[in-house]
C-alpha cells in the first residue's frame, strides 16, 4: 500500500464517522479531499454518493455512484445504490436495469430482490407514472399512497367516476385525478383557503368549492354539484374532529360500491391534531370502532351498532344514520391511509356456510352445516361485551372525575 492510499484510508474512516454522526457537510468536504489525494479510490466516491443521497441530493449521489462504478464495475452494492437513487428520482426503468444487475452479481442477497420487487410494483402503478411525469399544478402526497391508490382505484379507471377531494391546496391532485380517470364525470375539490378560488382549470369537469368542508352551506354547495360520489378523499386539515365530521357528513353521499379514503392518518397520533396513541377520540380510534360495526351481527348483546360511537357523536356534535353504518363493507388500514368500502347492507352479512367436498374423516359435523346461518353466542354475561363505554372513554371519564 502506498503512502497516499494509507492516508486516504484513514481519512475515509474519519469521513465515515462524520457521515454516521449526521455531519454530512463536513463528511462531504472530507470525501472530496480524499478523492483529490487519490482519484481512484472507489469507496470514497461511493460514500460521497451515500452522503449526498442522505441529503436528498440525488443527482450528485448518482454522479458519484457512477464514478465509483467506473472504477469498480463489479460491485453489486453500487448497482443497488444506483438503482435505489434512480427509483427515488422516478426513473424506474433505469433503476430496474441496475437492480437486476446487482442481483446478477449477488443472486442470494434478499435486499436486492426486495428492492427490485418494490420498484416493479411502482412501475406498474399508473398513478405513480402520472405523478412522476406531472408538470402542472403541484400535488403533495406520500410515495406509499400511490401504489395503494392504484390498487384501490384501478377498477374504476374507465368509469364515469364522480370524485370529491377535501383539500385542494395548489390544485395538482385534481389535475392528476382528471388524467387518471379519463372518463370521469366530475372532479370536485373543496378547500377552506379562499386563495384556491384563483385556481383555473381548462378541464370543465374540475370544480373547486371554497369553504370548510364541514360547514353546512359548503356541504350544500358540494351536493348541489353532485348528489352521489364514487370516490371521496379526505386530504383536508387532518385533525381528528374534521376527519370524523367529514366522514359523518359525506359518507351518506357516497354511492353504494363507492370508496372513502382518508389520508395522513399519522396525525391521529399527534396531540396538535386532536390525537394520541390511545386517545379515545382520535380519528383512528373512530375508524377502529367501525371495524366492530362491520362485525355487529356477532356481538351477542342487545346494543345498537351506533352505540359504540355515542362518545364521538357527543364529543364532535354529529350523528350518522344507522343505515349508513350498515353499509360499511370493509375498512383497510395502510400506513397513514384508511380505505372504507361501501356497499348495500345485504352484502355485508356473514352469509351462509359453504361446505363442500365428500370425505370427512376428521370431523363429520361440517357437511350437515352446509347452507346454515351463524347464530351468535349470547354475551350477556360477558363483562367485556356489556360495558357501557369503550375502555378508552371509560378511562377518560375516570381521569376527568
Ligand atoms: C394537504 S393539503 C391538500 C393537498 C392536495 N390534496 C394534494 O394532494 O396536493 C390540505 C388542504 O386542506 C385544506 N383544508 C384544511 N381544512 C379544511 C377544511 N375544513 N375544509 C376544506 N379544506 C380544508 C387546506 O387549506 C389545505 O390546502
Amino acid at each position: 500500500m502506498d503512502k497516499e492510499s494509507i492516508s486516504g484510508g484513514q481519512l475515509l474512516k474519519k469521513a465515515n464517522q462524520l457521515k454516521r454522526a449526521g455531519k454530512l457537510d463536513e463528511a462531504i468536504a472530507l470525501y472530496h479531499q480524499i478523492i483529490e489525494i487519490n482519484p481512484n479510490f472507489a469507496w470514497a466516491y461511493n460514500n460521497l454518493g451515500d452522503a449526498f443521497a442522505q441529503q436528498g441530493r440525488l443527482d450528485e449521489a448518482i454522479s458519484y455512484y457512477s464514478k465509483s462504478l467506473n472504477i469498480n464495475p463489479n460491485s453489486a452494492w453500487l448497482f443497488y445504490r444506483l438503482g435505489e437513487a434512480l427509483a427515488q428520482q422516478g426513473d424506474l426503468e433505469t433503476a430496474i436495469g441496475y437492480l437486476k444487475k446487482a442481483i446478477e452479481i449477488r443472486p442470494s442477497f434478499e435486499k436486492f430482490h426486495n428492492s427490485l420487487t418494490q420498484v416493479l410494483a411502482r412501475q406498474s402503478s399508473l398513478l405513480e407514472k402520472l405523478y412522476s411525469q406531472h408538470e402542472g399544478k403541484v400535488s403533495d402526497k406520500w410515495s406509499s399512497y400511490l401504489p395503494t391508490y392504484d390498487l384501490v382505484l384501478k377498477s374504476r379507471i374507465n368509469t364515469n367516476v364522480r370524485l370529491l377531494e377535501i383539500g385542494v391546496q395548489n390544485g395538482g391532485s385534481l389535475e392528476i385525478w382528471s388524467e387518471y380517470f379519463p372518463t370521469a364525470k366530475l372532479i370536485v375539490g373543496c378547500d377552506i383557503n379562499p386563495e384556491c378560488a384563483e385556481l383555473n382549470y381548462e378541464d370543465p369537469r374540475i370544480r373547486v368549492i371554497i369553504g370548510d368542508a364541514n360547514n353546512d352551506k359548503v356541504r350544500k354547495n358540494i351536493i348541489g354539484l353532485c348528489q352521489r360520489f364514487d370516490v371521496i378523499i379526505d386530504d383536508g386539515s387532518h385533525k381528528s374532529s374534521d376527519i370524523v365530521k367529514s366522514f359523518a357528513t359525506y359518507f351518506p353521499f357516497l354511492e353504494d360500491r363507492g370508496v372513502y379514503i382518508v389520508e395522513d392518518m399519522h396525525t391521529s397520533y399527534w396531540k396538535n391534531y386532536q390525537g394520541g396513541l390511545f386517545y379515545p377520540f382520535s380519528s383512528i380510534t373512530f375508524f377502529k370502532h367501525l371495524v366492530d360495526i362491520i362485525n355487529y351481527e356477532h356481538w351477542g348483546i342487545e346494543k345498537k351498532a351506533s352505540d359504540i360511537l355515542n362518545g364521538f357523536f357527543d364529543k364532535y356534535g354529529l350523528k350518522i344514520d344507522p343505515i349508513e353504518l350498515q353499509k360499511i363493507h370493509s375498512i383497510t388500514f395502510h400506513n397513514s391511509l384508511c380505505v372504507i368500502n361501501k356497499c348495500k347492507r345485504e352484502y355485508n352479512n356473514l352469509g351462509k356456510r359453504c361446505v363442500t367436498g365428500r370425505i370427512d374423516k376428521i370431523s363429520q359435523t361440517q357437511r350437515k352445516a352446509n347452507n346454515t346461518y351463524n347464530t351468535p353466542e349470547n354475551q350477556k354475561g360477558n363483562e367485556w361485551s356489556t360495558r357501557n363505554l369503550p375502555p378508552g372513554e371509560e378511562l377518560l371519564r375516570n381521569l376527568e372525575v
